[in-house]
């Protein structure tokens, strides 16, 4: 089976990795990829924004499976396209249709989508362009934080929460002006605010069954102690400790159920991954949001736990036979933590030389995030560079030894969080 892999991130090394090591396995693609997928994968020169191109790459490379990464592809109907030209009539693709990847292109769609449902969540108003006296008096009737989230998709920059009545206001005017997030906070939701702790669950369905994919915990913010400006994700840990059986449960039957069984009531096809983010407040599972795809880094933590088969998983879902499927897991931890330039999330320099020790230590994993090939050296090419995975059979190992990776690694500007895990030690 030849598949292509979508996307370019730390994510989608540690994806092309495992997929690598399948038995279903002829030729793996990965576009645009970088550095660490060349290691595992063809690296294909494609833009993926442009449908048509990668259609007429998946003709010339006799390609039988898409799997696709990041969201924004997803969201921007990528696979309608290709299910609907009429070209791949036999193509197997791993990422919902634009429709399902409303759970995350549209807040408004998800809030709605799991008040329809009953899905625990926290309470919300939605408002338009045209209702900015509306959204103005909505707020007046919530207490603070004020929790304010630009509709549509803004690379996790869409959320402001503040306690200052007259700064929210003023966030709404310029979202719903369209001067902040442009388009994608042409409408905002108001949400009341959860006190409580993060973390997220992961499954992959075919619209009927799903299974589970290991839990992650990931750290957002960019500064020690969970301080300074969100980021992409700076460190994973799996398993999650306070995630208990009882809070899993909870999950499985108020959120993950319910979740499958709603879109399909909605008449919404889904093949690819669910992503629950999660606050357990006092115990309880509550949804923050969905992502139609994994985590970035969690799937760099995600990816060394499963041991079956992933691209036999991936077959099972697009042949609607997931229910039948067993999926086994490594019950070790692995955690990773992100190596990231200078300056990032704001601004930063690309194009350092990287360098790597020849070998890695056993159970620890080193992908790449943003890195190319330059002269035949990998040079960083992104915010995020590297990601420091480990296994080990309990937290306190793994980061030891995704810390003792991360200190072997140099290039100029080289940072990370030196804190990922500590909280749950
Ligand atoms: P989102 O993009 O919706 O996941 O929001 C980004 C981050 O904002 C989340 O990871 C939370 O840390 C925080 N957040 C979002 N919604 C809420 C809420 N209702 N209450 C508390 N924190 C929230
Ligand atoms: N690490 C969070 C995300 O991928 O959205």
């Amino acid at each position: 089976m030849n598949v292509l892999l979508i996307g370019s991130g730390g994510r989608e090394h540690a994806m092309a990795w495992k997929l690598a090591q399948s038995s279903f396995l002829t030729q793996l693609f990965v576009a645009p990829g970088n550095a660490g997928t060349a290691q595992v994968a063809t690296n294909l020169k494609l833009d993926v924004t442009n449908h048509d191109a990668v259609s007429r790459s998946i003709k010339k490379h006799g390609i039988n499976m898409v799997v696709v990464g990041p969201e924004a592809p997803l969201v921007d109907g990528l696979v309608d396209h290709l299910l609907d030209c009429g070209k791949h009539p036999e193509l197997v693709v791993v990422g919902p249709r634009k429709e399902g990847a409303q759970l995350e292109g549209s807040k408004a769609f998800a809030k709605a989508f799991m008040r329809r449902h009953n899905i625990p969540t926290a309470g919300y108003g939605s408002f338009d362009g045209t209702q900015v006296d509306e959204a103005i008096a909505f707020l007046d009737t919530m207490k603070p934080p004020y929790v304010l989230k630009a509709d549509g998709l803004a690379a996790g920059k869409g959320v402001i929460i503040t306690e200052d009545l007259e700064e929210a206001q003023r966030v709404i005017r310029n979202m719903l002006s369209g001067e902040s997030f442009g388009s994608a906070g042409e409408r905002v939701v108001i949400e009341e605010f959860m006190d409580g702790i993060e973390c997220s669950m992961f499954a992959v369905s075919d619209g009927k069954a799903y299974h589970l994919l290991p839990s992650a915990k990931d750290y957002k913010r960019i500064g020690e102690g969970d301080t300074g400006p969100n980021t992409g994700g700076m460190g994973a840990v799996s398993p999650v400790p306070f995630m208990d059986a009882e809070f899993h449960e909870k999950a499985i039957n108020q959120i993950i159920i319910p979740t499958v069984k709603g879109l399909a009531a909605d008449g919404i096809p889904y093949n690819g991954f669910l992503f629950f983010g999660l606050m357990k407040v006092g115990g309880d599972p509550y949804v923050v949001e969905y992502n139609c795809r994994l985590g970035d880094p969690e799937t760099e933590v995600i990816m060394p736990r499963i041991q079956s088969d992933l691209l036999h998983l991936f077959e099972n879902m697009g042949a609607g036979l997931l229910s039948e499927y067993h999926l086994q897991i490594d019950p070790r931890t692995c955690s990773t933590v992100m190596l990231v330039s200078e300056g990032y999330p704001g601004a930063y320099k690309k194009g350092k030389t990287i360098s790597v020790p020849e070998r890695l230590e056993k159970d620890a994993l080193l992908f790449h995030a943003g890195t190319s090939t330059s002269r035949g050296n990998a040079v960083t090419n992104g915010g995020r560079v590297l990601a420091c995975s480990a296994m080990a059979a309990n937290p306190e190992n793994a980061l030891k030894k995704s810390y003792a990776l991360a200190d072997s690694i140099s290039f100029d500007g080289k940072h990370c969080r030196r804190d990922i895990g500590q909280d749950l030690l």
